[in-house]
């Protein structure tokens, strides 16, 4: 059996996932609830998107713990410019002595939208070509075509990326409510590190927010607001149920 397992918070990188198990067969599993270390898989996808030109902290923190031995293939997506994660990635994994035998990046619709919407035109033009793009990589896949980035890593490029993750945390207490708010409690199931809660009957944002900005971007009544901003704009990939983005499927 075949792990495909992804992070997502608005959906893309589940798009990607859900066209890998169509390929290649397999479980599809959300990487912040999964406890184990891939032993249990013939074979291993990772399917993230890029932060900061480097990996979501759930990625991160799966890769020293994942099995040595087993095959494992990568499929990053970005909104705007990879700028060299794949790299980055590449030497995690060798760090960890992991058995990485491909790395693939690809662009899908930006979801770091908290200081510019983009025009509709180009995020629906941008998923239109969505496919073909994943396509391609499966076939490169499936003819064992693996690519791996040719370029290292610079020491101080690692470094940016560290320090832009230490601070992500920052992030969760820029967010704040608005009156649209219902206390539906979406934000609280779905946040995949337990940063938000509802106490005394107020959403209350804590201090170990991973900037998925899932909350933002999926609250139904678009409540949830950043630096008091009025932007109305959010995005969720459409081509996915929004339901299942978070959830396995076996
Ligand atoms: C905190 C954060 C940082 C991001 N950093 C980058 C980046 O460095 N380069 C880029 O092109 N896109 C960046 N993005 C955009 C996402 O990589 C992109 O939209 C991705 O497809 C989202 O995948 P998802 O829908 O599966 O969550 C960032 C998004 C977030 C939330």
């Amino acid at each position: 059996m075949i792990g495909i397992l992804y992070f997502s918070s608005t959906g893309n990188s589940l798009q990607i996932a859900k066209k890998v198990k169509e390929r290649f067969g397999g479980s599809i599993i959300y990487i912040p609830k999964y406890q184990g270390d891939g032993s249990e898989f013939q074979k291993i996808f990772i399917v993230t998107p890029i932060y900061s030109f480097g990996l979501p902290t759930p990625v991160f923190d799966l890769l020293p713990r994942l099995n040595k031995d087993k095959e494992l293939i990568a499929i990053q997506n970005y909104g705007g410019m990879a700028g060299g994660a794949d790299a980055l990635l590449f030497d995690y994994a060798k760090q960890f002595g992991l058995n990485i035998k491909g790395i693939y990046t690809l662009k899908m619709p930006e979801n770091y939208t908290l200081f510019l919407s983009p025009p509709k035109f180009y995020t629906k033009s941008v998923l239109k070509s969505s496919d073909k793009r994943i396509d391609k990589i499966l076939d490169k896949i499936a003819n064992e075509d693996y690519v791996l980035p040719k370029s290292k890593v610079k020491t101080a490029k690692k470094e940016t990326y560290l320090k832009n993750k230490g601070n992500w945390h920052l992030i969760g207490g820029r967010f704040s409510v608005n009156d649209n708010c219902v206390k539906c409690q979406k934000c609280v199931r779905i946040c995949p590190s337990n940063n938000i809660c509802l106490e005394d009957g107020k959403i209350v944002f804590k201090d170990n927010c991973i900037a998925c900005l899932g909350c933002y971007q999926r609250c139904p009544q678009k409540a949830i607001i950043y630096l008091n901003k009025k932007s109305k704009y959010r995005y969720v990939n459409p081509n996915v149920n929004e339901s299942e983005i978070g959830k396995d499927i076996k």
